[in-house]
């Protein structure tokens, strides 16, 4: 079993462990006094593991309420954050008491934001079931729903009291979901250890590695998080390829293409607009590509920089006339570069 302290103003442990899940009511048990919780999960992940976690808490004597989420991005909204307030407070949750994100990314930044504001903030608990959501989302306190102008546009910093990450969950994905998953780990490698990167590149079965894996982007996670948990500077490293993988997003009007894919394409994009102006390193974006098309990530575009640079202008790195882009000089490096609106325009045409 690994454990990883993250030393934020409210510190936490990230247990990781092959088959943990399986004893997570009695972890939950021996960590809080209170006997009543409510679980926030997905209808998909409440039909594998949701049913048969509520059972077990109920018989180590917890008082559990399920709310259940319709799978997908469309249900991080103001409306079921609203009806989970309520159920909350009909389920009688009080200060002393916590709430348990059982889901992806979307499940751990609705209820984390829900924690973050019912009552002025009470606890939550953070059991991850994707990858993105075991490398990413569930660590470092960014909690969030969207509203119509935008993506997690309302949210708020709030550390979990415990994270319980078990990569077996991840055996029941799809590899649609898995392979969005790679994605940010491979924004990892890329931005913050070169030695992830080797070892994702001469794996030839990435399962066989997982958790070391894991345990790997979340230590890079963890570093950058206890540098600046604000996001005011450093954690904006962990934004590798999401200005220009936002823009494509958007573009896209959300459909179409995933996260992990437009990520994807915005790292690789990034590599080679630095490589031609002399801020990477040259044929570092060929390695990259290279191991994106192991985990079937797409590497182009066929979206034109003018697009690009008109749906980047609601980045959150952007700072009136100025933009803060990630940008890497060899893999494992990575440094921020504030550009005026007409320098990254010259970035992104070059
Ligand atoms: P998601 O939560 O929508 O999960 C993807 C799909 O996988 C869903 O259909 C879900 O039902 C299904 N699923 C989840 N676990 C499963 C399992 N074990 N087996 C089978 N199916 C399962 O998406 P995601 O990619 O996990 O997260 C994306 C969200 O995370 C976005 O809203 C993004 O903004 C957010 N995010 C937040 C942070 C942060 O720091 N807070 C970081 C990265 C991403
Ligand atoms: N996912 C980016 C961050 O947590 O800052």
């Amino acid at each position: 079993m690994r454990k990883i302290f993250v030393n934020t103003d409210n510190p936490y442990e990230i247990i990781v462990h092959k088959g943990i899940f399986e004893y997570c009511d009695e972890i939950i048990a021996n960590f809080f006094d209170s006997r009543n919780t409510v679980i926030v999960t997905d209808e998909t992940v409440y039909k594998i593991y949701g049913k048969i976690f509520k059972d077990k808490l109920l018989k180590k004597g917890f008082k559990v309420g399920v709310f259940v989420l319709k799978a997908g991005e469309q249900s991080k909204n103001l409306n079921n954050l609203s009806s989970l307030y309520h159920f909350l407070s009909e389920s009688e949750i009080t200060r002393d008491d916590f709430i348990i994100a059982l889901g992806g990314g979307v499940v751990g930044d609705l209820a984390g934001f829900a924690a973050a504001s019912f009552l002025r903030g009470i606890s939550f608990i953070q059991i991850p079931t994707t990858l993105v959501a075991q490398v990413d989302s569930s660590v470092g306190g960014k909690t969030a729903v969207n509203i119509k102008s935008g993506k997690n546009l309302v949210g708020a910093f709030h550390q979990p009291s415990l994270v319980i990450c078990d990569p077996d969950l991840l055996s029941t994905l799809s590899s649609r979901v898995f392979c969005d998953g790679m994605g940010e780990v491979i924004k990892y490698a890329v931005a913050f250890s070169e030695s992830l990167f080797i070892k994702l590149l001469n794996q030839a079965n990435i399962y066989d590695i997982l958790e070391e894996v894991i345990c790997d982007c979340i230590n890079c996670k963890k570093n950058i998080v206890e540098q600046d948990e604000r996001d005011l500077e450093n954690r904006m490293k962990l934004n590798f390829g999401h200005t220009v993988g936002h823009a494509i997003e958007k573009y896209n009007n959300y459909t179409k293409i995933t996260h992990g894919q437009a990520v994807s394409i915005g790292m690789v994009y990034i590599m080679q607009q630095g490589e031609k102006l002399g801020i990477t390193k040259k044929n570092e974006t060929e390695k990259l590509k290279c191991i994106l098309k192991k985990f079937k990530l797409p590497t182009n575009t066929c979206i034109s920089w003018e697009d690009i640079f008109t749906n980047s202008l609601g980045d959150k790195k952007r700072r009136g006339d100025n933009i803060t882009i990630v940008t890497v000089s060899e893999i494992g490096k990575s440094r921020l570069l504030t550009l005026s609106l007409d320098e990254y325009k010259n970035f992104l045409s070059c």
